[in-house]
């Protein structure tokens, strides 16, 4: 859970850095697994920043949380050669059978659904992970069978 001491230690920590607002927010991230709305006027503080312009970068980007996630992150390639190999039929049919949107968390906490952009797999697209577990050649029968998995 947020803690405010703790997240004023990490700002002040990487407040120095070089792309700083970025870096802050990475760490906000990796230490809560997400980045609560509390910090955002924490960080632009810090950094002499506006709030707007920290919550500018907040969302620009697809990476950062706004809410804890859900037991499981299911992530789906959303980049080029994943589109191209089917992934939009792929996201779709993960929304259908989860009851949410991309970058959303199902009702029961269970699952967290996310695009990503680029895995590194693309010789194997389409692409997903799991947890931090990478998949490859992702087909509609491995996709049930992940997100079964995920909602265990
Ligand atoms: Fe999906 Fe590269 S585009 S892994």
């Amino acid at each position: 859970p947020w803690d405010e001491t703790r997240g004023a230690e990490i700002i002040a920590e990487h407040a120095q850095q070089e792309g700083a607002t970025l870096v802050i927010l990475h760490a906000l991230q990796e230490a809560f697994g997400y980045v609560p709305e509390a910090a955002i006027p924490m960080v632009a503080q810090a950094l002499n920043l506006s709030r707007a312009e920290v919550h500018g970068v907040f969302t620009f980007y697809h990476d950062f949380r706004h809410k804890p996630a859900g037991h499981h992150v299911l992530k789906l390639c959303r980049a080029e050669a994943c589109q191209a190999a089917g992934g939009d039929a792929l996201a779709a049919r993960a929304e259908t059978k989860l009851g949410v949107s991309l970058g959303n968390t199902t009702a029961d906490d269970r699952v967290t659904l996310e695009p990503i952009y680029c895995l590194g797999l693309c010789a194997t697209a389409p692409s997903a992970m799991l947890d931090g577990r990478l998949i490859g050649r992702l087909d509609e029968k491995r996709l049930d069978a992940l997100v079964a998995e995920a909602q265990r």
